[in-house]
């Protein structure tokens, strides 16, 4: 049975500041989604945030892009604006950069990552999600999952890995992309995926069948709005078991709490910090940057779960360093490499402090 899987999130308010969901919204979207499952439209639903961001978890038979699923959850949003204004939550509607729905959310703001899937005999999937960093955050731990064999020991001693996977990147600045197959093309694809703020993984496919392996959100808020909104803090949808990574060879790379972009006001590179849900709560100067993941077994589209993978005791360690990283990268204040490069930057006042001191600047010559 052919399945859609659909992941659209969107901050539309924080409750306080940029640090956390108010539980109204999310109680709101998943009436929104629960009517869409009585009529028929959704197969299943599960609703969930990672930290300020809204989080739709949808499986149905409709394809990616889908004018009534996309239109489905730009209503969802939106009432879910009105509720965040009226409890003058911050930010409210932040990632809805359009004023009206136009037939596909892609490029209005809000994070999609979708597949169509034949659901297997047993079809085991974690859905990752992102708060306070930028899409291209998951090339690292990817390339890991699909291509590291210091990482994934199956694609050494399991026969169905062995082909190995075919990686998508989309350059998104220049909006163009490029197909490389692992491991034989490794070093090209490092090349490019090891700038994660212009080159992201969008979607890895097994060589053994073609089939989809993962899928992320790769829009840039600040590209589409031309000016800092917010981060993208993105989605990725991981399928596991058989010809796929296992479970824990899908979340071993997330036990590094690798340096990402984001953080406070989306200007300073922080480490990454692997969380339960109710532990995305990016407080200390916004952050430090976290990441969530939600595994489900899918049983004919119905979402069976969530295991909130994080939350195992295995992961303390990671957090642990994550913090004394977060320390480390706080000391440096206003310098780079935690503040970002002044291109990466979101958030700055050079224009201006530039434009006022123009005449104070002499040539050295
Ligand atoms: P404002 O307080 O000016 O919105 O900026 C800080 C911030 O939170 C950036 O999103
Ligand atoms: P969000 O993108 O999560 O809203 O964070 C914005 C920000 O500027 C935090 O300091
Ligand atoms: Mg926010
Ligand atoms: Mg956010």
């Amino acid at each position: 049975m052919k399945i859609t899987l659909s992941v659209i999130k969107a901050d539309i308010g924080g409750y306080v500041g940029h640090s956390e969901s108010h539980p109204d919204i999310l109680a709101q979207a998943a009436r929104s989604l629960a009517k869409a499952k009585q009529s028929g439209l959704l197969i299943d639903y599960y609703v969930t945030k990672c930290g300020d961001d809204l989080q739709l978890i949808m499986t149905h038979k409709m394809g990616e892009e889908n004018e009534k699923i996309h239109k489905l959850v730009w209503d969802t949003f939106v009432e879910g604006t009105k509720l965040a204004k009226a409890l003058k939550l911050y930010g409210a509607g932040q990632d809805l950069l359009a004023d009206a729905f136009s037939g596909n959310i892609k490029g209005m703001g809000p994070g999609v990552a979708e597949m169509v899937i034949e659901e297997r005999k047993s079809e085991p999937i974690i859905i990752f999600m992102a708060d306070k960093t930028s899409a291209g955050s998951w090339n690292m731990p990817l390339y890991k999952m699909f291509a590291d064999p210091f990482n994934t020991i199956g694609l050494v001693i399991a026969s169905n890995m062995h082909k190995g996977f075919a990686f998508d990147v989309h350059d998104v600045k220049e909006h163009k992309k490029i197909t490389f197959n692992a491991p034989e093309e490794i070093y090209d694809l490092l090349v490019f995926i090891g700038a994660p703020s212009r080159y992201a993984v969008k979607a890895v496919y097994s060589r053994e069948t073609n089939e989809i392996a993962s899928v992320s959100s790769t829009q840039r808020l600040s590209l589409i709005a031309g000016r800092y909104v917010g981060k993208d803090d993105p989605v990725c949808i991981v399928r596991t078991q058989g010809i796929f990574p296992a479970v824990g060879e899908v979340l071993e790379p997330f036990t590094l709490p690798h340096l990402v972009e984001g953080w406070m006001r989306g200007s300073h590179h922080g480490p990454l910090m692997p969380v339960s849900a109710p532990d995305s709560t990016p407080t200390r100067f916004d952050g430090p940057p976290r990441a969530t993941a939600a595994g489900f077994q899918l049983a004919d589209g119905k979402l069976v779960g969530p295991r909130d993978m994080f939350a195992d005791k295995s992961f303390d360690l990671a957090r642990q360093q994550a913090n004394e990283i977060a320390n480390y990268m706080r000391r440096h204040g206003p310098f780079e490499p935690h503040r970002l490069p002044l291109e990466e930057m979101e958030y700055t006042t050079m224009p201006e402090v530039a434009k006022k001191l123009e005449g104070r600047f002499t040539h050295l010559d």
